[in-house]
């Protein structure tokens, strides 16, 4: 197979686990006879110092033109005094717009070996592995009008969706339900909301298309209990936007560390944007320590959703899982037995596996 990925790795740690995610790909391609090509653009801060802005033209270009793109991260103290439409997160809210990246997925999984790296029970934490399906390009996030009316004394944001929007993610979340454990909880407020009955009613519909799904529905607020007391009850979770963004910060506790946890970004005809869903770090930029697994992990969902390489993907994670039940880790790893490895280290174990 043949496909050509766009590389951001932008500041920070980004350029150091890009590094690392790209070693991973060149090894994949070589065992199993496909053809990556790479092409490395400008976002965020290096973009701001290269070419005066955090998203330059000729990187939305070349991500249009790509089979899928990989990102790092962006931002940094260095950025940071600057007027905030010339911030580096500016480059990645506009390059999501610009693609209509609509389907945020992220996989949450709790690596056994890991369990107590997390601040919730052990017992409460093991066999969590569920994927927060989350609609990125509408809802409140983006409905208008959203301002402040009356002399700034009242003040109106705006959930707005239209039937095609919840349809298309609805779609994709029964879709990765069925290769997975079959199991879809849709998350809304339909007590309360009019845009969760029309919600409720389109997972309804749906669900025909997809009879060996079951389908759960949960009220937010219910589900964002069950979700840290309860959380081997949920395989795949789908939700409006800003439900989606609060419960996968939420989820985000099951895993132990920021640095094991990887996003993809979709849109219609599988082209995707990857990432893990840390920042650039800056405490540690520079220094060979940076945990690369999320961005590794980004970079097996980008072969499982845009290549369709599934057994690849399942190659690099189950290769990933391996070398933390053999007891190696990052530092960001709050581990009391082990052994703690730099960047480099963890890639070649992962490499040569
Ligand atoms: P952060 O995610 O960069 O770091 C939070 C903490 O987790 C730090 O102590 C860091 O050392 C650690 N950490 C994160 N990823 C790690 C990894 N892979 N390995 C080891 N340790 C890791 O968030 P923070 O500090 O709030 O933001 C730093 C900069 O990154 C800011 O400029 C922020 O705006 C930007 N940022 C960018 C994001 C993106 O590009 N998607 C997302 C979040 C923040
Ligand atoms: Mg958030």
């Amino acid at each position: 197979m043949k496909k050509h990925i766009v590389l951001l790795p932008g500041d920070g740690i980004g350029t150091e686990v890009m590094e690392a995610a790209k070693e991973v790909l060149t090894t994949i391609a070589d065992e199993f006879n496909h053809s990556f090509s790479y092409e490395v653009h400008d976002i965020g801060g290096v973009a701001i110092d290269f070419h005066g802005t955090p998203l330059p033209k000729q990187t939305v270009e070349a991500c249009n033109n790509a089979d899928a793109v990989l990102l790092g991260a962006v931002g940094g103290p260095k950025w940071d005094q600057l007027p905030s439409h010339l911030r580096p997160e500016k480059g990645l809210l506009g390059i999501r717009k610009a693609l209509d990246l609509f389907a945020n997925l992220r996989p949450v999984k709790s690596f056994d070996h890991l369990l107590h790296a997390s601040p919730l029970k052990e017992e409460l934490v093991k066999g969590s592995d569920l994927l927060i399906v989350r609609e990125l390009t509408g809802g409140l996030y983006f409905g208008t009008p959203s301002e402040r009316q009356q002399n700034g004394q009242s003040v109106v944001d705006t959930l707005f969706y239209t039937r095609q929007e919840i349809e298309r993610i609805v779609d994709k979340a029964f879709q990765c339900a069925q290769t997975r454990r079959k199991h879809l909880t849709s998350v809304d407020k339909a007590n309360v909301l009019e845009s969760s009955k029309l919600w409720r009613e389109i997972v309804e519909e749906k669900k025909q298309q997809y009879p060996e799904v079951t389908v759960e529905h949960l009220l937010v607020d219910a589900a964002a209990m069950k979700l840290i007391t309860n959380p081997t009850q949920f395989d795949v979770i789908v939700t409006e936007n800003m439900f989606g963004d609060i419960l996968s910060d939420e989820a985000s506790v099951l895993t132990g560390s920021l640095g094991m946890l990887p996003s993809a970004s979709l849109r219609e005809d599988g082209v995707g944007l990857y990432e893990p869903v840390h920042g650039s770090a800056p405490d540690i930029a520079g220094q060979g320590k940076a945990n690369p697994i999320a961005m590794i992990l980004s970079s097996a969902m980008m072969l499982r959703h845009s290549f369709g390489l599934d057994e690849e993907a399942r190659l690099i994670e189950e290769t990933v899982e391996s070398i933390l039940n053999a007891g190696f880790h990052t530092a960001d790893l709050n581990m009391k037995s082990g052994q703690q490895i730099g960047t480099v280290e963890m890639t070649q174990l992962i490499v040569e596996s």
